[in-house]
């Protein structure tokens, strides 16, 4: 029974979303949850491509090495010396640091984008893993847009890299092409060819332009893969990478096919889940397998009926299984706060600091006052909420506003900053406009709304609005959301807690940063 090991590019590879920024706060949140998963290898970012990356993996790398050393961090590096060098310099702090370089072997690569020759390809690869050996023991190799490379030339490149000291071989799908019987093909075919891969691993990392990344991933496992790169919610470049939760859950759910062993806390997922949709601001589709919100509903009356008389009939795997449960009724108004404190452990987060719990009961108790009843999924929104807030340079006191058919729509707003309170009113386009523009009067911070979600937590007229918005400042682009059963109120804090993200430093700076600034070696 082979150990497949879970490569998670969430913080690399997802990150080159288009809209997402995650400034190094939240990278280092979201590693530390991705070690509570368990996940065997985090992707910390691409160091190469700017100040932030580098930081954030540097940062990743240390905190890793004190909190969770069994976990391999990577760095990413194109096949280049400069890349090289300074991946091994934000790793280096790592417990077992991992140094990722990979070049392009495909024809339309070679010729059109690096304007190599294959021999110059082979070349340089052979000098990146020769560099990164010499800095770390651990050291993959890409072969990128594998997928349309010739497999003689694919198999040629990849025992010069072994040869050169490569102990992961990564055979990416890099533009979503392939089929599943071509792509396991082309990794048996490279296990009959280079039979020094016996001695390595051999991972996958299929794109999803044509919505295969998954099966593609489990085909490259059938085909004696034993590493799979991946993200949560399938977020990435274009169309997205393989989705994490859906490998995970195929493997362990259908274990009487595969037959393999992962070192993943299944009851981890959802939770992941919800930080890396929240952190990105990429929020999960409700049909999204797994962690979408309908994952685990039953609306037909004839699978009610089956699930009723016995849960078998229409579910394969259950929710809790994944950490989840059908948001159901955990607490009420007399509820006191020891009962909290134990629903907080219940669902997970038994390692609150007590001045946390105290926010989150009072935060409880004004939901109760609001809600007829409160939800595990309720308590957990209040958590996350809680968990990313940063300190108040302006507090939202108050959103008043009126708006109707045939009203032009006004909203007052209160926000209390270290000067006093401040109240304006403005109008709008609709009402969440309308508060947005009045509290940009209190502020006098010109903000550009780039995307605005809303979801509702749970069911019924009464649920919790959660509202995620992308905003830009100048160079910074800032994520931040608010929670409440009003949605113009929800919106309204979403827009304070940008401020107050803005006034901290966090948010990302754009300018010229990101990878798309970085071409090809
Ligand atoms: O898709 C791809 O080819 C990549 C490589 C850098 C591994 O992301
Ligand atoms: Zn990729």
């Amino acid at each position: 029974m082979a150990r497949i090991k879970i490569f998670d590019t969430t913080l690399r590879d997802g990150e080159q979303s288009p809209g997402v920024s995650l400034d190094v706060r939240e990278k280092r949140e979201i590693a530390r949850q991705l070690a509570r998963l368990g996940v065997d290898v985090i992707e910390a970012g691409f160091p190469i491509a700017s100040e932030g990356d580098f930081q954030a993996v540097r940062e990743i790398a240390a905190a890793s090495s004190d909190e969770n050393p069994n976990v391999v961090v990577a760095g990413l590096a194109r096949a280049a010396r400069g890349d090289v060098e300074r991946a091994a310099a934000a790793i280096e702090r790592a417990s077992r640091p991992r140094i990722h370089t990979f070049i392009a072997t495909s024809s339309i690569h070679m010729e059109k984008k690096l304007k190599l020759a294959p021999e110059q390809v082979v070349d340089r690869a052979v000098e990146a893993v020769r560099l990164a050996k010499s800095f770390v023991d651990d050291v993959e190799f890409s072969a990128e847009d594998a997928g349309r490379s010739d497999p003689a030339f694919l198999a040629e490149i990849v025992t010069a890299a072994i040869d050169a000291g490569a102990t992961v071989v990564n055979v990416p799908d890099t533009v979503g092409y392939m089929t599943p019987w071509e792509y396991g093909e082309l990794v048996r075919g490279l296990f009959d060819a280079v039979p020094a891969l016996a001695h390595v691993d051999v991972s996958t990392h299929c794109h999803d332009d044509l919505g295969l990344a998954v099966a593609n991933s489990l085909a490259g496992v059938r085909a004696g893969a034993t590493q799979v790169e991946c993200t949560l919610n399938g977020i990435g470049e274009r169309a997205g990478n393989a989705s994490l939760e859906e490998i995970v859950m195929a493997l362990e759910t259908r274990k009487d096919v595969w037959g393999h062993e992962l070192g993943i806390d299944t009851r981890e997922l959802y939770r992941t889940s919800r930080m890396v949709a929240l952190m990105t601001g990429m929020v999960v589709p409700p049909n999204k397998a797994v962690v979408g919100d309908n994952a685990f509903s039953h609306e037909a009356g004839i699978h009610q009926d089956g699930v009723l008389k016995a849960v078998e009939t229409y579910e394969i795997m259950s929710a809790e299984t994944v950490g989840r449960d059908a948001g159901v009724l955990v607490m009420g108004k007399h509820s006191g706060r020891a009962a909290f404190r134990r629903t907080l452990a219940d669902l997970g987060y038994g390692e609150l600091e007590a001045e946390k719990v105290n926010a989150l009961f009072r935060q409880f108790k004004d939901l109760c006052d609001r809600k007829a009843s409160v939800t595990s999924d309720d308590i957990r929104a209040l958590v996350d909420a809680e968990t990313t807030r940063v300190p108040e340079t302006y507090r939202l006191q108050h959103v008043q506003f009126q708006s109707g058919t045939g009203v032009t729509p006004v909203a007052t707003v209160r926000v209390a900053t270290d000067t006093g309170v401040h109240e304006q009113a403005a109008l709008g386009d609709g009402p969440v406009d309308a508060a947005f523009q009045a509290i940009e009067r209190i502020t006098q911070v010109p903000l550009a709304l780039e995307s605005f979600e809303l979801r509702s937590v749970g069911h019924g007229k009464d649920a919790l609005g959660e509202v995620t918005v992308r905003v830009r400042s100048e160079d910074r682009v800032v994520h931040a959301r608010g929670l409440s059963t009003d949605v113009v109120e929800a919106a309204a804090k979403a827009y304070v807690e940008v401020l107050n993200k803005l006034a901290a430093g966090l948010g990302r700076d754009r300018t010229g940063d990101d990878a798309t600034a970085v071409s090809a070696p």
